[in-house]
């Protein structure tokens, strides 16, 4: 892979020569040419900026000190050369991430564009996408001063991915991002240090849990430190907290209860179910007269369930689980808490179902309930009750 640096300042390219990518040079594995701009800079003090065209604050980099560093930099290899991707480093590019890693790892010729100032002038990229493969990335949602070290990390990202380069491939298969979770945490001798001792399924021997536990730690470092590269169905762990619901979750309730009674509208062969009838308004008006609980997993508002005082009955209502969450034991979860907040003067538990909802009757009757009625309705529905006990 050959790897060009474009930058006013060449120097600060100077780290590319060390570490690993001074090793990747040392086996032939990478060719790296770091250029100065103000090379392609012709007058006296060899200007790269000028003032930006509509005003506003600060300098932009001026089109033909790069238009001609381009056009040589990416002839450089002649007519037979690889095709070259011109990486342009900007906040307002896309994020640098593993894949896009692993996908620049695949390029035989990259170019690093590195703005200074506000910026680089639009048409140099305009240009550049005649000549080559651009790609703006971004290393993060921040400013720097300068696109030379977004350069280096990105080099060191791409670098450390080509074959041949590190020394254990595998150890690139087990790291953070490469499927999507965060690494779990790691150790080594002693086995106790400062008071503080390694896990103990580490220290077992048993491949298969050491296996599963390192998956779980990853899940839940994922979960709680970037919600946002975790599905839901993925962060389930079986530790539900059902907490009171707020009139703030009302927009994601009438989302899952419309997710959750399609199916029920189908089995019943009943379009009509009030949960498919209501609005925005009526779920937010519902939370003033009942009692509701909501599960979320990695942000996401998962499950649900309400109840409220019917004379000594305390119904349980609105029952859901995310249909991509089910058989996880969720339901099952949200129905003790159901009965666990039942006001105190309840004697017993009730809740209704549609006739033909074979698998809920099932669920219910498993959980002491019985079939008391089934009432005259499109879709029955049945009333089922159980005692309170203790
Ligand atoms: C001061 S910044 C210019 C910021 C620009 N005015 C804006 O708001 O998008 C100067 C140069 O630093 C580099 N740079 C700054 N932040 C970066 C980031 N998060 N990722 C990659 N490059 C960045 C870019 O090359 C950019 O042209």
């Amino acid at each position: 892979m050959r790897l060009d640096y474009l930058t006013i300042f060449p120097d600060y390219l100077a780290p590319l020569s060390l570490s690993l990518p001074g090793k990747a040079v040392a086996k032939g594995l990478i060719e790296l040419h770091v250029h100065d701009l103000r090379s392609w800079a012709h007058d006296r003090h060899r200007t790269v900026d000028d003032t930006p065209y509509g005003g506003g604050a600060g300098m932009v980099m001026k089109p033909e000190p790069w238009g001609e560093a381009l056009d040589e930099v990416l002839g450089a290899g002649g007519p037979d050369q690889a095709p070259a991707t011109v990486v342009f480093t900007t906040p307002s590019g896309e994020p640098m991430t593993q894949a896009l890693a692993r996908e620049l790892a695949g390029r035989e010729r990259l170019v690093f564009a590195c703005g200074r100032y506000e910026g680089i002038d639009q048409r140099v990229l305009d240009h550049a996408r005649t000549l080559a493969e651009v790609r703006e990335v971004s290393l993060g949602d921040y400013v720097l001063n300068g696109g030379e070290v977004a350069a280096l990390a990105i080099t060191e990202a791409v670098v450390r991915l080509l074959p041949g380069f590190m020394g254990n491939a595998a150890s690139l298969v087990e790291e953070s991002h490469e499927d999507g979770l965060l690494e779990y945490p790691v150790y080594t001798k002693p086995a106790s240090w400062r008071g503080h001792d390694v896990p103990p399924v580490l220290l077992g021997g048993n491949h298969g849990a050491i296996a599963a536990w390192r998956h779980d730690q990853a899940v839940r470092r994922t979960a709680e430190r970037r919600p946002d590269l975790l599905h839901a169905s993925a962060a389930v762990s079986g530790e539900w907290a059902a907490v009171p619901a707020v009139r703030g979750d009302a927009a994601e309730l009438l989302t899952l209860q419309l997710a959750c009674w399609v199916g029920e509208a189908l089995v019943n062969g009943d379009l009509t179910l009030p949960p498919l009838q209501e609005g925005l308004d009526d779920v937010t008006a519902s939370l003033s007269s009942w009692d509701t609980y909501v599960v979320r997993s990695a942000g996401r508002l998962v499950g649900s369930v309400r109840g409220r005082l019917d004379g000594r009955t305390w119904e349980i209502g609105r029952l859901m689980v995310a249909p991509d969450l089910r058989g996880r034991g969720l339901g099952r979860h949200l129905l003790e808490h159901a009965e666990r907040v039942a006001a105190p003067e309840a004697t017993a538990y009730r809740l209704f179902t549609g006739a033909a909802s074979t698998a809920n009757l099932r669920r219910y009757k498993r959980a002491g309930y019985s079939v008391r009625e089934v009432l005259d309705g499109p879709s029955g529905p049945a009333v089922l009750t159980k005692p309170r006990r203790g």
